[in-house]
């Protein structure tokens, strides 16, 4: 008899070993590999099997392709995310924080699309049938004619999808949960999720339904076990937001259908999620007057400008090494602003604890914000409040010179919009503002200039 072949996995990465290890050689990981049965599920397929191919048709390049249809879920701020709704056939993973609010966009994304005459099937793993049917009424959405079973086993679950019409729509909540009976090991390893998801995007393709798989995501903010789910998938959106904070951002890292770098934006009441379809007057909200080391910084999430709040504070440190705390923004990035300042304008930060933050629990990785983080800084060390009706937006480089920076139009628009009337921005801005009446634009070339003006509205401080 053949010897039963095992494997070793890694769950962080997936990567396959001969040999039990520590430490994963592919991604560094400890503690991770985990011994594993591949059966005949992935790579163990019987030698009867591997037999003479067919000759495949080979097409050119060009030729019709039809529009993928799309079906709307209904709820806009999902919509956008999507690339402008569901595409038939293609399998999305959803990943995010437990209790972040997963289950509960998906049942009202399920809700609303059952509402609107889609077949729709939610299959929980995690919940009965009665945390979900609570859900429902919390929800007011008792009434949809949504399909719901609790169960895990992908069999069950293939053969009670096949034995009826397609549905258009198929949430599995969640992949970690999902087992099946082809491979030995225990569900949530690496090789479950992997052969489970496989099974279940065969069948997204071979039937056109649309599935939507809920995937957990580990302590370090990765979807957990199936990275590989990722590469499998059409599109992956995180569902994340800060722990205190309402608002909860699906952010598309990847879609074959669309732009990835759209947001949803959405915040969490007693009634579920409700979609927040403009942004800015919320990370906006709660501004006060004349509060030294806050700067609006006119952003760009996707296609939509965004205005939010940069708030620093630069204090007296007591350490030798002094802290530099941020959240919502790039560490190092600000570490390279705090050198071009303390560098080319004679800032001295130095030997302070630096803290900053972003209002409203947003994250922002634009270079675009180095303008307004730099005037929130020097605004708290000189203890001069910013003009209360100005923006700021640039990029700033190594040596002290603002950069211009994409879609200024917008982010200007936006500004207006908002009621403010001053604007600091790269010195190319002053041709994009055509058809702005209410904003002036305070053009910069270098942080020095702007730097100065900062200061000379400083408060005198006794010596
Ligand atoms: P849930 O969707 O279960 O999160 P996940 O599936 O990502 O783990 O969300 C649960 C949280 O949402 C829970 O902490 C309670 C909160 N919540 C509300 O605040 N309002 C609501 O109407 C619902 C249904 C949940
Ligand atoms: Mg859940």
């Amino acid at each position: 008899m053949a010897k039963q072949k095992l494997q070793y996995v890694c769950q962080n990465c997936g990567a396959v070993t001969p040999r039990w290890g520590g430490k994963c050689e592919a991604c560094n990981a400890w503690n991770t590999i985990i011994e594993e049965n591949p059966g005949a599920g992935i790579g163990g397929a019987s030698k009867r099997m591997v037999g003479k191919g067919r000759v495949m048709e080979l097409v050119p390049l060009e030729g019709e392709t039809p529009e993928a249809p799309r079906i709307l879920c209904g709820i806009a701020e999902l919509d956008r995310v999507t690339g402008g709704g569901f595409v038939p056939g293609s399998a999305l993973l959803v990943g995010g924080d437990p209790g972040i609010g997963k289950s509960t966009i998906l049942l009202q994304a399920a809700a609303l699309m059952a509402k609107l005459g889609r077949r729709v099937v939610y299959i929980s793993g995690e919940e009965a049938i009665a945390q979900v049917r609570m859900r429902a009424q919390r929800l007011g959405l008792a009434d949809a004619p949504v399909s719901l079973a609790a169960e895990t086993s992908v069999e069950d679950i293939l053969t009670t999808l096949e034995a009826d019409e397609p549905p258009h729509l198929v949430i599995l909540d969640s992949i970690q949960t999902l087992w099946t009976s082809q491979v030995d090991s225990a569900p949530g390893t690496v090789t479950q999720v992997r052969t489970a998801a496989q099974a279940m995007i065969r069948y997204a393709k071979k039937t056109g339904t649309t599935i939507i798989l809920v995937g957990h995501v580990t302590k370090d903010g990765q979807i957990a076990g199936p990275r590989v789910v990722e590469h499998m998938v059409d599109a992956v959106f995180y569902f994340e937001g800060e722990g205190g904070h309402q608002f909860r951002i699906m952010r598309a890292v990847k879609n074959r259908f669309g732009p990835t770098d759209e947001i949803g934006v959405f915040e969490m009441t007693g009634g579920g999620l409700r979609e927040v379809s403009n942004p800015s007057e919320l990370f906006l909200g709660e501004r006060k007057a004349n509060n030294p080391g806050t700067a609006v910084f006119a952003g760009m999430e996707g296609t939509r400008p965004v205005l939010v709040e940069i708030q620093a504070l630069v204090a007296p440190s007591s350490l030798g090494t002094p802290r530099r705390a941020v959240v919502g923004w790039d560490n190092s990035r600000l570490a390279m602003v705090i050198a071009v300042l303390e560098t080319h304008c004679g800032v001295k930060i130095g030997a302070n604890d630096v803290y900053l933050n972003i209002a409203g629990g947003l994250r922002i990785a634009e270079p675009a914000a180095d303008l307004a983080v730099a005037a929130a800084l020097v605004s708290s060390l000189t203890g001069a409040p910013l003009p209360q009706n100005s923006v700021y937006f640039g990029e700033v480089s190594l040596s002290g010179a603002i950069r211009s920076v994409t879609h200024t139009q917008a982010r200007l628009k936006e500004a207006e919009k908002l009621g403010f009337t001053l604007a600091t921005a790269p010195e190319a801005t002053q041709d994009n503002s055509s058809g702005l009446k209410e904003i002036t634009i305070n053009s910069t070339a270098d942080l020095t200039g702007m730097v100065a003006r900062i200061a000379a509205s400083a408060p005198q401080r006794e010596a």
